[in-house]
């Protein structure tokens, strides 16, 4: 039996739940059987059947929750932080963002700072993908979700999670070098 799983995200336009099924097909790729849900009215009590967690939404707001992430957050607090109840079990966070927002990505911050008060582990940096995949985020995506099987049965290290991703290093994800971001900019795109 494979490590089970659970991934749970949020999305309105499609990015992040895109982030959700490439990282699952990189996870199932590396042997683990993969529960996917959508936070929409979930209760944070399918988090207590997980052997490893990925969670997931758009950057909202001002740097903040997306509107569906919301509840799913407080039902984590009131359910799994007093008690810390899921105390060592891998996890890791993934984000949909956008740099013309002052915040760029801070969901990441947001959702590890949650998973670690319920006692959860983080095993990798957490991954934000800008606007809308490409074919080079996506290869990274299924690669990351893979990587963070390996993590969490001990096959690869613990990679360091904080600080939080960068632009560059987004752009990086999405296969943009700095010269191509300049490029760009000169062409008058962000
Ligand atoms: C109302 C609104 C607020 C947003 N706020 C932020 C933000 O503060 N920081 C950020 O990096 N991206 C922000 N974004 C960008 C989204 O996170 C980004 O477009 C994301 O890819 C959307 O994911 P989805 O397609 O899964 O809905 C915002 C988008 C909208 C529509």
């Amino acid at each position: 039996m494979g490590l089970k799983l659970v991934i749970v995200y949020a999305s309105t336009g499609g990015n992040t739940k895109e982030t959700a099924e490439l990282a699952a097909e990189g996870a199932a790729g590396a042997g683990a059987e993969v529960d996917s849900y959508n936070a929409y009215g979930l209760d944070a009590s399918i988090l207590l059947e997980a052997q490893a967690i990925l969670l997931g939404e758009p950057t909202w707001g001002d740097g903040d929750h997306h509107a569906d992430w919301s509840p799913f957050d407080e039902s984590m607090a009131d359910l799994l932080q007093e008690q810390r109840r899921l105390e060592g079990v891998p996890a890791a966070a993934f984000v949909g963002c956008d740099r013309a927002y002052r915040n760029f990505g801070r969901a990441v911050e947001l959702i590890e700072y949650r998973l670690e008060e319920c006692g959860a582990k983080i095993m990798q940096q957490g991954l934000k993908i800008e606007l809308k995949h490409n074919d080079h985020s996506r290869v990274f995506t299924r690669q990351w979700g893979a990587d963070f099987v390996r993590r969490a049965t001990g096959e690869l290290p613990r990679q360091p999670h904080r600080p939080a991703m960068t632009r560059e290093q987004a752009d990086a994800v999405m296969g943009i070098s700095a010269t191509d971001r300049n490029d760009r900019g000169k062409r008058g795109l962000r």
